[in-house]
């Protein structure tokens, strides 16, 4: 198979990518020249326009067209804000961090472009507080472009538009990369979330309008800038085009991140990126540990938005883990269990409390004490949080739970009949794979 030209992920192995000088030497539509193009030959409405035709869907989960969600801000008069969420707390994804740490001046470029779009003249980088390294590297190359008259007052000498950026770091939570927790955290509160509507376009940072789109998102706006939205859109199928970053993890050869046309098969970015697997195929998680498991017949599917949701899961944050079938469904369920469980920020007691009653049903299941039923007790505590929170962190635990327990039901059942594990793993533990032993050493 020919592999794809990476686009966002193309200069990352190079040396000193992440500086203004690099990124001018690559000539072509870097150096800024996107900027001024966005700037100079789009009216603000004609580049939203643009974006809208692109059909570019947010890379941070929920898959939605970003041009539609810029068209969302209130014609008010007020003043409009764009918060890039670099919160990336998925378990299984590494890809903004990487788009921060390799190539912040493309990242730049594209808020430059997307706020050109919205007409905002304040953005802000919202990172994980743990991504020490990216938000130095994110803060050098704000500076480096303050200096050199990119961004300020007079955004790139053009007199024609005022840009201020500003990088906070979180306290790192998850719920800090949900939206309004997100908006809370940057506030300086509490990472409370909200309910909606109104959603952040409307009320968002400190109630003024508020674009929130993931890096990744944001990344692909100057390359729709540079080369339009029709190419964009022949990348991958045109209901949900584009480069896509796969975080590929687990049971695979090479794990890594590799970049890939959306629409890409499961299969191939298993077989012909990654290396294959480790042994045989158990289960895929396509879009992060939240979304639910695929199964190996599933393989051939698309790895895009809509076929994956056609396949029952979702394409999520491209955090893509794979379970050869020496691992224990029980065990890597209470794993997640334990993490969301400790994650729920508290406000909705169905989340508080009925996530910790799962994490404490898989851990009675794992360690051998499981009770006749107790499957069916998970899937009807799922059914009594679902719909009564108000962000959709409870569902990052529920669709697991319910997909694990549909997809390998005679693992839980075995479980409970034998007080231990059908697989060789010992009670919590995890087999790791001979050659990525040192890495998890
Ligand atoms: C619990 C929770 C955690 C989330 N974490 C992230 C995150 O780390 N990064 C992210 O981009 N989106 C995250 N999201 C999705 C955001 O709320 C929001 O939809 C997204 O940033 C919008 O960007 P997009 O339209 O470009 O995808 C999370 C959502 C939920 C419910
Ligand atoms: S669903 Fe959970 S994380 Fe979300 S607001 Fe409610 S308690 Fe907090």
């Amino acid at each position: 198979m020919a592999k794809f030209e990476p686009i966002l992920s193309k200069y990352f192995n190079q040396p000193n990518s992440w500086t203004l000088q690099h990124y001018r030497s690559r000539g072509g539509h870097y150096g800024y020249e996107t900027a001024k193009k966005a700037i100079n030959s789009f009216e603000p409405k004609a580049l939203v326009d643009e974006v809208k035709k692109s059909n570019l869907r947010g890379r941070g989960g929920a898959g939605f067209p970003a041009g539609v969600k810029w068209s969302f801000l209130p014609e008010n008069g007020k003043p409009r804000y764009l918060a890039v969420n670099a919160d990336e707390s998925e378990p299984g994804t590494f890809k903004d961090r990487a788009i921060m740490a390799y190539d912040p001046h493309s990242l730049i470029e594209s808020m430059i472009c997307a706020c050109w779009a919205i007409k905002c003249h304040h953005a802000y980088v919202f990172v994980r507080g743990e991504f020490v390294r990216e938000i130095k590297r994110m803060q050098a190359a704000i500076d480096e472009c303050y200096k050199a008259g990119i961004l300020g007052e007079n955004v790139l000498g053009l007199g024609k538009f005022k840009l201020d950026i500003t990088v906070i770091g979180g306290a790192g939570a998850y719920i800090c990369g949900e939206e309004t927790g997100l908006l809370s955290a940057a506030e300086g509160r509490r990472a409370y979330p909200k309910i909606k509507p109104p959603f952040p376009a409307v009320e968002g940072y400190f109630r003024y309008p508020t674009i929130i789109n993931n890096v990744e998102t944001i990344a692909c706006v100057m390359h729709i800038v540079a080369h339009g939205a029709d190419w964009f859109r022949k990348i991958g199928p045109e209901s949900g085009p584009g480069p896509k970053l796969f975080c590929v993890s687990g049971h695979v050869q090479k794990p890594g991140l590799y970049e890939v046309a959306l629409g890409t098969t499961l299969r191939e970015i298993i077989y012909d990126y990654a290396g294959g697997p480790v042994g045989n195929i158990k289960g895929i998680i396509p879009g992060g540990s939240s979304m639910p498991i695929m199964t190996p017949d599933q393989i051939d599917t698309p790895a895009d938005f809509d076929s994956i949701r056609a396949a029952g899961s979702f394409l999520g944050s491209a955090g893509m883990i794979v379970f050869n079938d020496e691992t224990c469904i029980v065990n890597a369920l209470l794993n997640l269990a334990r993490f969301y469980h400790h994650e729920s920020c508290g406000q909705c007691t169905p989340c508080r409390e009925g996530l910790g009653w799962l994490e404490k049903l898989c851990h009675r299941l794992e360690f051998g004490h499981g009770k006749e039923g107790d499957a069916d007790l998970m899937n009807e505590v799922c059914v009594m949080i679902k719909g009564r929170t108000i962000c959709f962190l409870a569902d990052s635990l529920i669709m697991p739970v319910q997909s694990y327990i549909a997809k390998f039901r005679d693992e839980f059942e075995y479980h409970i009949k034998h007080h231990k594990c059908q697989t060789a793993t010992e009670p919590g533990k995890f087999k790791v794979p001979e050659h990525l032993a040192l890495a998890h050493a």
